[in-house]
């Protein structure tokens, strides 16, 4: 059983809060502690639901968490005992799968199980085993799970069939302490492989490129212990900022990285939201009706399949038509049937949706099914006239934290309906 969230549609959003640290930045960060038996401290880092599962996926590998207050945590691996990602851990978080290169690069064997697909795809890590097997890895797949064993990694020249965001991150990773050269061509330019690397030049690895399409690595014997502070969360960013646009609100958020959504922030001027960018903070005064924006998703610098479902709530109540193309996942449309149970007017076909604004969303109980499809529906929610009763919460509890609080500063009405047991 997982929590409900009540939320009373109809408020305008106004004030400012806080962003939070990257969760797809934390995640693959956390990992590199497997990289140096020193102590490597991190700040910024979100409590979420994702963060506590890859501590404990971590601290049953042997990997001790020194000390923890609030948003700062520091690692130390000084003894991986258990070089193993269990089912059991790796099924409730398909990102577990990061540890994979940092284990194979430092003990020189692994065992991960393979991470399922999920609700929005297959989700394959071909890409993450065809790059560590180059580099001189022994792997082999059975029983649902990856066995890797490898006498040392080899730095090559690799070339990555597609984009992938923690396919080049688990690659990195893995080349920090390979023997030579590594080149990742057509790897991810997300600002969280950006993060990351400063993260693992730290720590001493030698990364040229990160950001940009041809990233080179030139391993090191042994990194040793560092501090990072993690970037701010350009899709909670992104998140709230549709949150205040389908409720004719103001918000101002800080501690956030306006250089790394541009192209939402395009989209959301192309709505008719006003936006003042500040190096660290960003205020959106929304239209009384957002008009309809068209988008098509595709790898960083373009626009992010992490705001595909928020900005399709968007375009429920905005001004005319918008056609969005999904072009990552081949199934990520699947918060569409639930805005339709809000009164939204969404025809899919295959990788596109049709959304023709409607005036208003009317409340209703509906039901999360992954992350960002949660968010969507919270987003419909706020907009709706009525109550609407969001269940599955535990999508949402990944990915976003403090957001009940976080929407009642904003001026929300809405409230947790915990689960029994
Ligand atoms: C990361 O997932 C993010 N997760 C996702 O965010 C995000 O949606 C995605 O990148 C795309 O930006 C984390 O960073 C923890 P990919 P990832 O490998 O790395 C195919 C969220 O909501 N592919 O870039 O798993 C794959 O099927 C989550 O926070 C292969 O075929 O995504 C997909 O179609 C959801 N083989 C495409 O590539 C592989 O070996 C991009 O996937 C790897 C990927």
């Amino acid at each position: 059983m997982s929590d409900t969230l009540i939320i009373e549609g109809g408020q305008r959003l106004q004030g400012e809060i806080a962003i939070s640290g990257a969760k797809n930045a934390a995640l693959p960060i956390l990992c590199t502690a497997l990289l140096t038996s020193e102590p490597v401290t991190f700040h910024n880092v979100p409590r979420l639901q994702d963060i506590e599962t890859l501590l404990a996926l971590l601290t049953q590998m042997g990997v001790r968490l020194v000390e923890r207050n609030s948003n700062s945590l520091t690692l130390c691996a000084d003894a991986i005992t258990n070089p193993v990602a269990p089912y059991e851990m790796v099924k409730t978080m398909r990102a577990a799968i990061l540890v994979l290169g940092p284990l194979t690069a430092r003990c020189r064997q692994a065992r991960v199980s393979l991470p399922g697909g999920c609700a929005i795809g297959a989700r394959p890590v071909d890409q993450h085993i065809k790059g560590l097997t180059a580099m001189g890895a022994a792997i082999e797949v059975d029983h649902g799970y990856i066995h890797v064993t490898t006498t040392g990694l080899r730095g090559t020249h690799l070339v990555t069939d597609m984009v992938t965001v923690t396919g080049t991150e688990n690659l990195m990773m893995a080349a920090a302490l390979a023997e030579g050269e590594t080149i990742i061509e057509n790897a991810a330019r997300e600002p969280e492989v950006v993060d990351l690397a400063e993260c693992l030049s730290a720590m001493g690895a030698q990364i040229q490129g990160a950001g940009t399409d041809i990233i080179r690595i030139q391993g090191v014997k042994r990194l040793h212990g560092a501090a990072h502070r993690i970037m701010p969360d350009r899709i909670e960013t992104g998140t709230y900022l549709c949150a205040a646009a389908v409720t004719r609100g103001r918000i101002r958020l800080t501690h956030t990285r306006p250089d790394t959504l541009k192209t939402v922030l395009e989209k959301l001027q192309e709505s008719g939201c006003q936006l003042h960018v500040e190096t660290d903070a960003i205020t959106l005064t929304a239209p009384e009706r957002p008009t309809a924006v068209s988008l098509q998703t595709a790898p960083y610098p373009a626009f992010p399949t992490d705001m595909q479902a928020q900005f399709m709530a968007l375009n429920t109540v905005a001004s005319g038509t918008a056609i969005i193309r999904e072009t990552i996942f081949e199934n990520r449309f699947m918060h569409a049937d639930e805005l339709k149970r809000l009164g939204a007017d969404i025809r899919t076909e295959g990788n596109t949706a049709i959304v023709s604004g409607v005036p208003a969303l009317q409340g209703a109980a509906v039901r999360a099914t992954d992350l960002r499809a949660s968010a969507s529906l919270v987003i419909g929610g706020l907009a709706a006239e009525g109550q609407t009763r969001i269940e599955q919460l535990h999508h949402l509890d990944r990915g976003y934290e403090r957001l009940e609080e976080k929407l009642t500063i904003l001026g929300a009405r809405l409230h947790r309906i915990r689960a029994e047991g």
